[in-house]
């Protein structure tokens, strides 16, 4: 049997006639950016969130640069953040001219430390940028409120957790500015790149629509601020907007999918994650931990299951930042996260013959060694 990490092919069979049905007419219209199907898509996932103001932009590294822009960050400042994580969380405080800090993660649920943060702020300190990693919310009340009496804002990487709530309070609506990416792989993955950003503050949300398009206001070729090119197409918007409705259920089949992985590898000599409701983590991925990792990934290879890995190398030990003067064993829990964990596959689309044969595969392994 191939199982591989994704099923982009089964997910699209469902919704392909409404995309091409959208596509046809984009193409004859020839309203190719920005247009109908970018604004509906905006105010369809704002509500769904939960807030007034979503911008679209091109991609969610563009959606964290975009934030942090309009947050005003610039050269000298220090932004707080975690080193477990995709790069662009780091490389969008790099790229504003800013200064990646960071602290280390929760053992627990590989989120960054709140207990952590605070030690970490210094005057320079303008902003916290955390990361709901592989779709579990971060303690968004705690993080808020560190953020609200040192007078810093909280920026919400949400590129792997849009749907993940708590007590109804959706991901993106926690912090001043949120940033979501569209990659195909995404839980709603669009056919090519998309980002959007989410605020809740007027003054954030006229500035990043201004920034996406050049710093331009209504105007054209009057330009208010530096700003960025980062719009949406339409045909990659008319996609999203008929995955959309999808969204909910799929996230669920992911975390019906964890379930049942934590219960058929319970007891073997691993850690699973922490499943604590229905709703808080909406298994972008299903992430184990896993001393004789690499053997393990080999040894499922072999059967014909693809894993992944994320992240292999924490951001402060990447070549790029050695700038930065972090040494290996500064963060201990980010530093063990990368050598022990591994990715199996939990899409929505995996069938109960592919989960049984996973977990087969992984108990084999036990067994055998
Ligand atoms: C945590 C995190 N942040 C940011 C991004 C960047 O998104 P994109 O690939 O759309 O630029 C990703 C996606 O890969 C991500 O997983």
């Amino acid at each position: 049997m191939n199982i591989s990490m994704m099923n982009l092919k089964a997910q699209y069979a469902k919704v392909k006639t409404d995309i091409l049905r959208n596509l046809k007419e984009i193409l004859s219209e020839q309203k190719l950016i920005l247009g109908k199907y970018c604004s509906l898509l905006e105010s369809t996932i704002a509500g769904y969130v939960g807030v007034p103001y979503a911008i679209s932009c091109a991609n969610g590294t563009d959606a964290l640069i975009l934030s942090l822009m309009a947050l005003g960050l610039q050269e000298g400042d220090e932004v707080i953040t975690t080193p477990y994580t995709f790069f662009s969380t780091a490389s969008s405080i790099a790229l504003v001219g800013a200064k990646p800090v960071f602290v280390d993660i929760e053992r627990d649920n590989m989120n960054i430390d709140p207990g952590l943060i605070e030690g970490a702020i210094t005057a320079k300190t303008k902003a916290i940028v955390v990361v709901h990693l592989f779709g579990k919310l971060c303690d968004m009340e705690r993080i808020c409120s560190i953020g609200k009496k040192h007078g810093l804002p909280v920026v919400e990487d949400m590129a792997q957790s849009l749907g993940s709530r708590v007590n109804g309070r959706m991901s993106g609506s926690f912090g001043d500015v949120a940033a979501l990416s569209f990659y195909p792989t995404k839980n709603l993955g669009g056919i090519g790149e998309g980002g959007m950003v989410f605020t809740t503050r007027k003054d954030l949300g006229e500035k990043l629509t201004k920034l996406r398009v050049h710093g331009m206001g209504n105007t054209q070729y009057f330009h208010e601020m530096i700003g960025i090119n980062s719009r949406l197409d339409e045909i990659k918007a008319c996609a999203l907007v008929v995955k959309f409705p999808y969204l909910d259920l799929w996230n669920r089949k992911r975390v019906e999918n964890a379930r049942y992985y934590n219960k058929k590898l319970n007891g073997l000599p691993m850690t699973l994650p922490i499943i604590e409701d229905d709703t808080s983590h909406i298994f972008h991925q299903y992430v184990v931990r896993v001393k004789e990792r690499n053997h393990l990934q080999n040894f499922l290879k072999d059967k014909g299951i693809q894993t992944g890995i994320y992240y292999p190398v924490p951001l402060h030990l990447q070549h790029c930042f050695t700038y930065l003067e972090y040494r290996k064993g500064d963060f201990p829990v980010t530093e063990e996260a990368c050598l022990t964990s591994l990715a199996l596959p939990v899409y929505p689309e995996l069938k109960r013959v592919e989960k049984t044969y996973i977990v087969d595969a992984i108990r084999e392994f036990f067994h055998s060694a």
